[in-house]
């Protein structure tokens, strides 16, 4: 037994195919290191569903409370997409982040140097490129009632509702002020102040927290339609962009395209300290279950190998092993490993998942 605990729910898809390649990074880091893990797995997704016809079993949910840090690869695929919405794989995910209220959600945007050319954008665009988006995760529209699929009248209508308490967008903001000031001390807010209210809320609590705490941090405000155009035109304009859950979705996989791949990009959903210190947290992919290449040897892992550097950051209080580990993958990159979705305009030979998971950890070793 050690004092590190880590949850691992592989999911659908892909899933299974990165996490497996993160497996042997944590092995590695028991044999060669020392530093080792009480690990434990189980089902969530469609998985779940399979075996237990619920996306997340409350054993799985009672587990994921209680140890240090949970791991997950990705939920969902065309096999659950006509299921009740009730037990569809994402609900699981989502009761995951709800009930462990892992309100800040960090989703990091780098641009190796290997992968410049790999981007959609020029170059000069993306290269250097570091930027960190702080997606509230726990409210806003995803989760905000009234709810549903009605009939009015001789026709169906569809509902959400797009919620936010003061309470839920002052701590969003602040773990994005904090986060700036560990970076280039810049906040770029992003909300539709100009249409909705709980935009001009979410703009009015910003500027408040600002004032009251951070004055020592540059603070800006974007409408998120233009963040958007913004991020595809300048993106090195931005330090660490808050929004909220659903502009922050979008953003983030815009984002993933300014690095050469959805398949690089980690995330880090944290919640409120628990009793040891460690705050409640959570980290996964932004991809997800890749229905279209599962089973081929061809995702990527680096999104989920990075993930797991941010809980070695976030969670266990080795910044220096998740640099190592970082460093790792900018290494195998930079001698020109490439999965298949790294394909960039020089062409050549992918590797497969596993191959680039055994580069990292030969990496890693050397
Ligand atoms: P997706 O992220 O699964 O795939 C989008 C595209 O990116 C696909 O072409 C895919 O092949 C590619 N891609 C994604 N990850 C990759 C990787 N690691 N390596 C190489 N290529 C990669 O998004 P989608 O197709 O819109 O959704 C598929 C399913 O995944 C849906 O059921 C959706 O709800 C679910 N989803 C889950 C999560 C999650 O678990 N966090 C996130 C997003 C989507
Ligand atoms: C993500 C995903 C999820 C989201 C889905 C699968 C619930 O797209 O993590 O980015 O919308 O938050
Ligand atoms: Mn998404």
């Amino acid at each position: 037994m050690t004092d590190r605990s880590l949850l691992i729910l592989p999911g659908d898809g892909i899933g299974p195919e990165v996490m497996a390649e993160v497996r042997k990074v944590i092995d590695w880091f028991g044999s060669a290191q020392g530093i080792t893990f009480d690990v434990s797995e189980d089902l969530v997704g469609g998985a779940a569903y399979d075996a237990h016809g619920v996306p997340l079993t409350d054993a799985t949910m009672a587990k994921a409370q209680e140890v240090d840090a949970v791991l997950l690869g990705a939920v969902g695929g065309p096999a659950y997409d006509d299921l009740d919405f009730s037990v569809k794989p994402e609900r699981g995910l989502l009761r995951l982040r709800k009930e462990m209220d892992l309100y800040a959600n960090l989703r990091p945007a780098q641009c190796f140097d290997a992968l410049a050319d790999f981007s959609s954008l020029k170059r000069e665009v993306v290269s250097g490129l570091d930027i960190m988006i702080l997606r509230e995760l726990t409210s806003g529209v995803y989760f905000g009632e009234p709810r549903g699929i009605h009939t009015e009248g001789n026709e169906r209508v569809g509902i959400n509702t797009q919620r936010y308490t003061e309470g839920e967008i002052a701590r969003a903001a602040r773990s994005a002020f904090e986060l700036a000031r560990r970076r280039n001390n810049k906040v770029c807010s992003m909300e539709k102040a100009n249409v909705m209210e709980s935009g001009i809320l979410w703009r009015d609590v910003v500027n408040e927290i600002h004032a009251a705490e951070y004055g020592d941090v540059e603070l800006s405000h974007m409408y998120a339609d233009n963040g958007a155009m913004q991020l595809v035109r300048a993106p090195k304009q931005f330090d660490v962009i808050l929004t909220d859950n659903l502009f922050g979705d979008i953003l983030s996989d815009c984002a993933a395209m300014l690095t050469g791949s959805l398949g690089m990009l980690p995330s880090a959903s944290l919640g409120a300290p628990m009793a040891n210190g460690r705050p409640k947290a959570m980290y996964e992919p932004v991809h997800g279950s890749a229905p279209d290449i599962t089973g081929q040897g061809k995702a990527n892992p680096i999104a989920c190998i990075l993930s797991f550097a941010m809980a070695l950051r976030y969670s266990f209080d080795l910044g220096d092993e998740a640099t190592r580990l970082e460093r790792a993958v900018e290494g195998v990159l930079a001698d020109g490993a490439r999965t298949a979705d790294l394909m960039g305009p020089e062409g050549g030979t992918p590797i497969s998942t596993s191959e680039m998971g055994d580069a990292i950890v030969a990496k890693l070793a050397s």
